[in-house]
């Protein structure tokens, strides 16, 4: 029997939805067990309390719908439950109560975009999406850094306070604070020694990126990396993500990914991950929906 529950997904649930992730992940997956995390904890839970449901069968989750309204709608169906497809949209439809929305599965995700334009979605043919990029972590280039700046992981609880200035330097953003970040730190599957910083030759950090790994699949997530504006174009974020990249390769995995945006109107991460030796394999397409089905 199939059972659904809606929840509003606290930790203990986003480890339900995460096993579901690691379980099918491949690279025809829209979703890491990495992305769950930073998209849940990343901001204080008065701003992350979008609904979140679970559909177990004898205990095991095999579906799960993400309704952060209006434009980060995600869900996961074991294939193997083909017909959850149409409850999982059924209860985002449900939520959305006529309003408008977006979702935004890979274009290698025929099924989802099918039954998409089944319930009355429309593709947007422009506009903004995610480019997703694979790297092989066999052949990585040592870590380059300008005169007088070092590399290292977190320490922790020691480190929060700089960790969240330099991230919030980067985005130009007050929504990351220590609290939330704090969150995260305790999220599974985060590990200190794959959250490296750069610290200037003044001791301020610089420069961050977070990895998140799938032991199990072996695949790490980089998601997010930033540098101060004071000190961009000096090869620091490569830097960064390049020890990210060998501290990940140390822990066992062989392969690296991440999402920037894939769009002319956000150019700058792309390059500097296929300067990194990224390659593209997949991209989102956006499907917009109003009104009832
Ligand atoms: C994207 C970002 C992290 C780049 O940081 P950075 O430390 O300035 O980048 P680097 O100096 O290491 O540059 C590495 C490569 O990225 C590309 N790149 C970086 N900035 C660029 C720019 N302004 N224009 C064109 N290419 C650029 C280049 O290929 C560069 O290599 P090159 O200098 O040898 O040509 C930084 O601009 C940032 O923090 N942006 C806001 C947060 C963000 O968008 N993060 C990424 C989300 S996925």
């Amino acid at each position: 029997m199939t059972v659904m529950m809606r929840r509003y997904g606290g930790a203990p649930d986003l480890r339900a939805m995460q096993e579901l992730t690691q379980r099918l992940w491949s690279l025809a997956s829209p979703h890491h067990v990495g992305d769950l995390a930073w998209g849940r904890f990343m901001y204080t839970p008065d701003q992350a309390d979008w609904p979140i449901a679970l559909w177990e069968d004898r205990g095991r989750v095999i579906a799960w719908g993400w309704a952060q309204f209006p434009d980060d709608l995600r869900l996961q169906v074991d294939p193997t439950y083909p017909r959850l497809l149409d409850e999982v949209l059924d209860w985002l439809d449900e939520l959305a109560a006529g309003n408008p929305r977006e979702i935004n599965p890979l274009d290698s995700q025929k099924e989802v975009q099918t039954a998409l334009l089944r319930r009355g979605y429309r593709r947007q043919e422009s506009g903004p999406y995610f480019a997703y990029h694979m790297r092989d972590l066999a052949d990585l280039p040592a870590v380059v850094l300008p005169e007088g700046f070092t590399a290292r992981a977190v320490a922790g609880e020691a480190d929060l306070n700089q960790r969240v200035a330099v991230h919030r330097a980067a985005w130009n953003s007050t929504r990351v604070t220590t609290d939330s970040y704090r969150a995260v730190m305790a999220a599974w599957p985060y590990r200190p020694n794959l959250d490296w910083i750069v610290a200037a030759p003044d001791g301020r950090s610089v420069a961050n990126c977070l990895i998140w790994c799938d032991d199990a699949n072996k695949v790490g997530l980089i998601e997010p990396v930033g540098t101060h504006p004071e000190f961009r174009r000096l090869g620091l974020s490569r830097a960064v993500c390049l020890a990210a990249l060998h501290a990940l390769k140390d822990v066992g995995a062989t392969t690296a990914i991440v999402c920037p945006r894939g769009d002319p109107a956000y150019p700058i991460p792309q390059r500097l991950y296929r300067s990194l030796g990224f390659r593209p394999y997949d991209r989102t397409r956006t499907y917009t929906g109003a009104g009832r089905r």
